[in-house]
């Protein structure tokens, strides 16, 4: 259930191009990918440029040494909780509307609210793992209707013109 490596290439490369510096991250786990993170984004000296949420502390704590061996927990802002109080929060300040260059999530629930909170030129990447990768597969190998509309669902934003560009 970790961001697989290649993802993490993949992650890497498309931090860059956007040329990312302030980022949300939104199940947090092994740090595998929040640790990626913060070693893509340039160190500006400000802290706390990713915000990083999830509902178990437990599995931050886990991967906080690697971190701090890596020298990058500065950069993160980890809050424990559930996702969706967060982003309402952050919504309440119409400062923070456009402000992360980037987002990294794995569930379609955040999405109304990451059209605001990420700017119009951003990347919002949606995690494929808790999918079982049904993205990729062909419609008849998708069992089960909740599946299938998840894909489609994908399916449609990905073709959209839609901005910031979905991935
Ligand atoms: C697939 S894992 C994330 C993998 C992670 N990106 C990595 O590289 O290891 C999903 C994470 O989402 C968290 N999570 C589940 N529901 C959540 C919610 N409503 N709000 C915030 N985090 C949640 C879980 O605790 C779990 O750590």
């Amino acid at each position: 259930m970790a961001t697989t490596p290649d993802l993490v290439q993949l992650l890497a490369m498309l931090l860059t191009l956007a040329n990312a510096k302030k980022t949300i991250e939104i199940g947090v786990f092994t740090v595998y990918s929040l640790l990626l993170t913060a070693l893509s984004i340039p160190d500006d000296g400000k802290v706390g440029r990713i915000t990083a949420i999830d509902i178990d502390q437990h599995t931050h704590e886990m991967g906080l040494p690697v971190i701090e061996k890596a020298g990058v927990e500065h950069k993160i802002n980890f809050i424990e909780s559930k996702a969706l109080p967060v982003l309402d929060k952050l919504l309440e300040d119409p400062e923070n509307e456009g402000c992360f260059d980037f987002a990294y999530v794995n569930s379609k629930n955040y999405h109304e609210r990451l059209m605001k909170l990420v700017k119009i030129d951003g990347v919002v990447v949606y995690d494929n793992v808790l999918r079982r990768g049904f993205v990729a597969m062909p419609e008849e190998l998708v069992s089960g209707e909740e599946w299938k509309q998840e894909r489609q669902w994908v399916i449609e934003l990905t073709s959209s013109s839609n901005r910031p560009q979905i991935l």
